[in-house]
């Protein structure tokens, strides 16, 4: 059954249908909340969150994807832990979704390539700057755009994240609903309601 409420939701696979296809519908909605993603990694420092806009997500297998400059510091996170927690919240219906993932980096592959082709022009300069993302400057170190080669997919990275669990979190006037999924290999594990 589809679920188009989450006033309908009644069972734990109704939960992880509904919480997957709102992944999925937000991967190419830029208006969807969930498009905008917090992914938090483990640094020297401790825990780090920024946002990321969520790319690409599949049910089967499991999985996310995230554009990014390779030479940031949360591709450097990655490396050495390849963890990595994602956060979506969705006001109007009222749900959290909190994924862990596996954490796998892709560059300079022809997948990469593929995704470089339909990123305009003027979005290029997320990935492509001359000095590394979080380089110290003088002052805004922001070049025209007609400077930077737009071409240059050097350190252009996607991370894929392999969702190893999902917790979802529903906040409803007729009772709140929480329900934890795990994933492996063989695809879902365990699966179970919770307390809120
Ligand atoms: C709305 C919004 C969307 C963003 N989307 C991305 C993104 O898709 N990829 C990315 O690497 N950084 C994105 N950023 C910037 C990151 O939040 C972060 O500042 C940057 O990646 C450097 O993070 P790091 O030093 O922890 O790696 C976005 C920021 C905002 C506010």
């Amino acid at each position: 059954m589809t679920v188009k409420s989450t006033r309908d939701i009644s069972t734990l696979d109704e939960v992880e249908n509904f919480a997957i296809s709102e992944l999925v519908e937000a991967a190419t909605n830029r208006k969807h909340s969930f498009r905008n993603a917090v992914f938090s990694t483990i640094g020297d420092a401790g825990p780090t969150s920024r946002i990321l806009v969520l790319r690409k997500a599949t049910d089967a297998p499991f999985a996310i994807q995230f554009h990014t400059d390779t030479r940031s510091g949360k591709v450097t996170d990655l490396r050495h832990d390849s963890r990595a927690s994602v956060l979506f919240w969705n006001p109007d219906q009222k749900i959290q979704v909190r994924l862990n993932v596996e954490a796998e980096m892709r560059s300079d592959t022809s997948e990469t390539a593929a995704a470089w082709k339909l990123i305009p022009i003027d979005a290029r300069n997320s990935y492509n700057t001359d000095l590394p993302p979080g380089s110290k400057t003088q002052g805004i170190a922001w070049r025209p755009a007609e400077q930077r080669n737009a071409a240059d997919a050097k350190f252009f990275g996607i991370i894929h994240g392999h969702v190893t669990a999902m917790e979802v979190l529903v906040l409803r006037r007729e009772g709140h609903l929480r329900a934890r999924f795990t994933y492996g290999a063989k695809g879902r594990g365990v699966a179970s309601f919770l307390v809120p």
